[in-house]
């Protein structure tokens, strides 16, 4: 599982996450589920705010079954196998200034950047979702409006592929690409 898809020596938990939706009955312990939140946790944030929140719902447990039903049907296909749904949130108000924050979904992206690292190093896999409704979780779960929902993550063991509906089989054994550093990289002056 932890191939490098890179061909530099990248951290093999950096070079080896992807995003699995095959995810086998192994339970993910509360030390490993500490674990992980806490690298999220150590994340850098806009004036150190920590917009975060992370609302953790094991399956079979309180919350899951509402968290499940918020995806789209193509991500629920999948993603009731894994022991862990997780709704990742910002809390939108930077309080040391009263204003909106600006920064909150890119300091969630980092910690929950840090969260998938340090699962990928346990050997545990994690797949980000944005493909759920906000509204619905809202609802369900009675958030009030300072907070935007950002993304449902997915935590648990890689499982077979062979346990997957057929159309994601083969898409579980690829791996994604990457555009070249080339793309993506400006040195000294920007060219669109
Ligand atoms: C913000 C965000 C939203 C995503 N939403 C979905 C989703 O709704 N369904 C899905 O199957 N994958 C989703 N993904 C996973 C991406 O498709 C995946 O990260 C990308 O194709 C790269 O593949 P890799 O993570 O295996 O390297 C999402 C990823 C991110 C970061």
């Amino acid at each position: 599982m932890n191939r490098s898809r890179s061909t530099l020596d990248l951290l093999p938990a950096i070079g080896g996450r992807y995003s699995p939706r095959a995810f086998s009955d192994r339970d993910v312990t509360d030390a490993e589920l500490a674990l992980v939140l806490e690298a999220a946790r150590w994340a850098p944030s806009s004036m150190n705010e920590q917009p975060w929140r992370f609302l953790v719902t094991r399956r079979g447990a309180e919350g899951h079954a509402a968290l499940l039903d918020g995806l789209n049907p193509s991500n629920r296909l999948w993603a009731d196998k894994a022991p862990v749904l997780m709704l990742a949130l910002v809390h939108r108000i930077l309080h040391k200034l009263g204003a909106e924050n600006h920064h909150a979904r890119h300091d969630l992206g980092l910690a929950v950047g840090q969260l998938g690292v340090q699962a990928t190093a346990l050997g545990l896999g994690m797949h980000q979702l944005g493909g759920f409704s906000p509204d619905k979780v809202r609802a369900a779960f009675a958030i009030p409006d300072v907070y935007d929902l950002v993304t449902v993550l997915v935590l648990g063991w890689p499982g077979d592929a062979d346990g997957l509906p057929e159309h994601l089989r083969e898409r579980e054994r690829t791996r994604s690409l990457r555009k070249p550093l080339s793309e993506l990289v400006h040195y000294g002056r920007f060219t669109p």
